[in-house]
């Protein structure tokens, strides 16, 4: 307990505090983050280097293809956000959160198994995919610009996946609707604000942004709160979307950063000149409290940084599974 206030000491200390209060670092020690352990594998004495491992792979990943980090942080999203960090997105079959319409695209399934492959040949049946997926989402950002920020350990594999459960969002949806969705799993505003910057990397499909270029809202015209030169750039690689199985490209998220899929605070410094991607992005900008936030972020990348391993931190507790809630699965694709 004490190594954990601690640790949180740190991560808060410094300008994060400027956007949140006290209170809120007592409300962000919730009770599903306390059933984890820092260096779960370490202090149970049950697969020691099982970090290390996980690192090296990543790395290993990582010089081939920057893209995993991106990948990841998205997996590892679309697996905490529904039904906690319990890896039931990495599950097969007809039914699963794979296959549900949101989850479309999603990448990173091979950089897990091959990490899970190695860890059983290490320490057999011991440590967890959910577990591996947060520490490996953590070094493949690190990689990529993020801070290292502490991913403690302990999580077990949920036994099942439905995606029926699955409520990830559309990127085009309202803020007041992103808002309650994130406050429903106990993160705050600022945590909103923080993880959407995620979106420093990575790319998405037209389809999620052409009704900002050619019918914001309905009104036939593209979006006032989008750079008009901006506009045109977007609209080049994203024609309007006129016929059924028309091909749906990919566009870059940050169009600063590319190929290189880094982290950086841009995506922050183009929100406020009316140059986010997606709809959802730019709308940080329509609110008081975020706004301020986005001001902060795109002024200091290191207040960005220390605001992400915390929000980070606390993504990866929502509704984990501890003990016989769970299981270890020997193949992250199906239960035990
Ligand atoms: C969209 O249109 C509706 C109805 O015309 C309006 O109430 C709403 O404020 C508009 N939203 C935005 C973001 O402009
Ligand atoms: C839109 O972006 C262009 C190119 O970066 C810039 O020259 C222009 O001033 C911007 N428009 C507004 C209204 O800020
Ligand atoms: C990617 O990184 C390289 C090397 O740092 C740089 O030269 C290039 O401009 C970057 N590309 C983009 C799109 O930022
Ligand atoms: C961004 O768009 C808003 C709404 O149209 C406008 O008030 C603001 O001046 C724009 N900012 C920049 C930097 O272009």
């Amino acid at each position: 307990m004490v190594k954990i206030q601690i640790l949180l000491t740190v991560v808060m200390a410094g300008a994060v505090s400027l956007v949140l209060g006290t209170a809120e670092a007592a409300v962000m020690m919730g009770p599903s983050m306390q059933k984890l352990t820092w260096h779960y594998y370490k202090v149970y004495n049950t697969c020691e280097n099982a970090e290390n491992f996980v690192r090296h792979q990543i790395e290993t990943f990582y010089k081939n293809d920057k893209s995993i980090a991106p990948k990841l942080l998205r997996l590892l999203y679309s697996d905490c956000f529904v039904s906690g960090c319990d890896a039931s997105v990495l599950l097969e079959g007809p039914n699963s959160e794979r296959m549900a319409p949101q989850n479309r695209g999603l990448g990173g399934f091979v950089v897990i198994d091959k990490i899970k492959t190695v860890l059983e040949q290490r320490c057999p049946g011991v440590v967890s995919c959910a577990d591996i997926l947060n520490l490996a989402t953590r070094d493949a950002v690190h990689l990529a610009g993020a801070p290292s920020y502490p991913v403690f350990t302990g999580r077990r594999d949920g036994f099942t996946s439905d995606k029926q459960t699955v409520d990830l969002p559309s990127p085009s949806i309202s803020w007041d609707t992103a808002m309650a969705y994130f406050k429903s799993r106990g993160l705050s505003v600022l945590d909103m604000a923080t993880l959407l910057g995620s979106h420093s990397m990575g790319r998405t499909h037209c389809s999620y942004i052409v009704d900002r270029l050619y019918n914001f809202n309905k009104t036939g015209k593209p979006s006032p709160y989008m750079n008009k030169s901006f506009v045109s750039e977007m609209a080049k690689q994203c024609p309007p979307r006129t016929r059924k199985g028309q091909t749906d490209p990919l566009v870059y998220l940050n169009p600063d950063t590319g190929s290189n899929h880094s982290f950086t605070s841009s995506f922050y410094s183009r929100i406020l000149s009316n140059k986010s991607v997606l709809e959802v992005d730019q709308q940080l900008l329509y609110n008081k409290a975020t706004k301020r936030i986005s001001e902060e972020f795109s002024q200091s990348f290191e207040d960005f940084r220390k605001s992400f391993a915390l929000s980070m931190f606390k993504m990866g507790a929502i509704n984990v599974l501890t003990k016989n809630e769970g299981e270890i699965r020997r193949d992250c694709r199906r239960r035990n």
